[in-house]
């Protein structure tokens, strides 16, 4: 099979699409003909040489995929040749084929089309087990959505409103801070212009957040806790502003707050706190309200896998909306670019706002 293989590591890396040895389905895994991958900010660390995969995992980036079952190992019950499916993986995705235990493999839910579902399980599963699975995400809460425009961003806005969640959400273009708007944003910060720390409680009566989702780390530590509403929780899942920072535990401790910090790809793939129980409450709680249509993929643009240095560059560039997709050569859904970028397309984006 072709995959793309990072040649020279660094920012921006050489990927270069090339032939690979096919990878082999163990006895509890799905092997699955790749449609379409998406671009995760993991996958920029990754090609820079600063994010080695788990032990085990395939070298070849991409923590998610969506496509066709092709085989299925002699454990697996639950899927069979044919299925079209989605799937969060630990390495791999940027290929025609990849292997994958079974627990992480998801249908594609009713009414998003095969390249679509490419862009669903990172976000998904993340969003679901932080908000709801960690931090116990409630109908009357507020959340704080750092990075409202990412893709983690998108799929948080819109599963803190459908539970019922008061939303607020940093992001640093109009473009942005008005499509996190329309996600269902309640409040709007521009962080370049304002202060989330005075901007966030002047526009909640002075509570803060109950729940912080943050993909800063070190530089927002200290104002993400002066934000935090009494027993807020402060979820740390990106280190994008550094991972060491000082800690003022008397400001934790007078709001009997908590700090967490997760990783969805070092986690084991099945067992407590794994992969598959994470994919397992998704499909159950999740999927439903995605068939349903209260909660939409945001896709931002689709990109030829073999072109992944340019969906790189797409997002390293910043400024976009949602998701980065890859779509593999051969894989249906979308209809042939010019130029390689397709644009999201404008009647998926008027049913994922005229849906809330
Ligand atoms: N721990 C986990 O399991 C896990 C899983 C998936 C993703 N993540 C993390 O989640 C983050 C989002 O991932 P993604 O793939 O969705 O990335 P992405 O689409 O590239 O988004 C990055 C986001 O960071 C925002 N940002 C940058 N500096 C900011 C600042 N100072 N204040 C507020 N927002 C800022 C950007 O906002 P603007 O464009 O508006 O400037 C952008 O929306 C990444 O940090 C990633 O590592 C963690």
């Amino acid at each position: 099979m072709k995959a793309i293989v990072v040649e020279h590591p660094g920012s921006p890396a050489e990927l270069t699409w090339t032939e690979v040895p096919d990878p082999e389905p163990a006895a509890d895994e799905v092997l699955i003909d790749v449609a379409a991958s998406a671009v995760n900010r993991a996958d920029l660390l990754q090609a820079a040489g600063h994010y080695p995969p788990p032990p085990g995992a395939s070298p070849i980036l991409g923590l998610e995929c969506s496509g066709t079952v092709a085989a299925v190992g002699r454990d697996v019950t639950g899927w069979t040749v044919g299925d079209q499916v989605c799937a969060l993986l630990a390495g791999g995705g940027y290929a025609e084929r990849v292997a994958v235990p079974a627990g992480q493999v998801l249908p594609v839910p009713d009414g998003v089309d095969l390249v679509e579902a490419a862009g669903l399980p990172e976000v998904a599963c993340t969003v679901w087990s932080n908000l709801v699975m960690t931090a116990g995400l409630q109908a009357g809460r507020t959340v704080l959505i750092h990075g409202g425009g990412s893709g983690i961003g998108t799929m948080a806005i819109q599963v803190a409103k459908q539970l019922g969640a008061t939303v607020a959400i940093t992001a640093s273009r109009p473009a942005t801070l008005e499509r996190c708007r329309e996600l269902g944003a309640d409040i709007a910060i521009d962080y370049h212009a304002e202060d989330f720390v005075t901007a966030l409680p002047a526009a909640t009566g002075g509570r803060g957040a109950d729940i912080v989702l943050d993909v800063i780390g070190a530089k927002y530590l200290a104002r993400n806790i002066a934000v935090l509403a009494d027993g807020g929780r402060l979820v740390i899942i990106g280190m994008q502003g550094g991972s060491k920072a000082e800690l003022d535990i008397n400001a934790l401790m007078r709001r009997r707050g908590g700090v967490i910090g997760t990783t969805l790809r070092s986690r084991p793939a099945t067992g407590p706190g794994s992969k598959a129980e994470i994919v397992a409450r998704v499909r159950a709680e999740l999927w439903p309200l995605i068939a349903r249509g209260a909660v939409r993929p945001v896709i931002d643009s689709v990109v030829d896998l073999p072109d992944a240095a340019r969906a790189h560059r797409r997002v390293a560039e910043g400024g976009h909306v949602g998701k980065v997709l890859l779509r593999a050569p051969g894989g249906a859904g979308v209809s042939e670019p010019a130029d390689g970028v397709l644009s999201h397309t404008p009647d998926r984006e008027d049913k994922s706002r005229g849906d809330r």
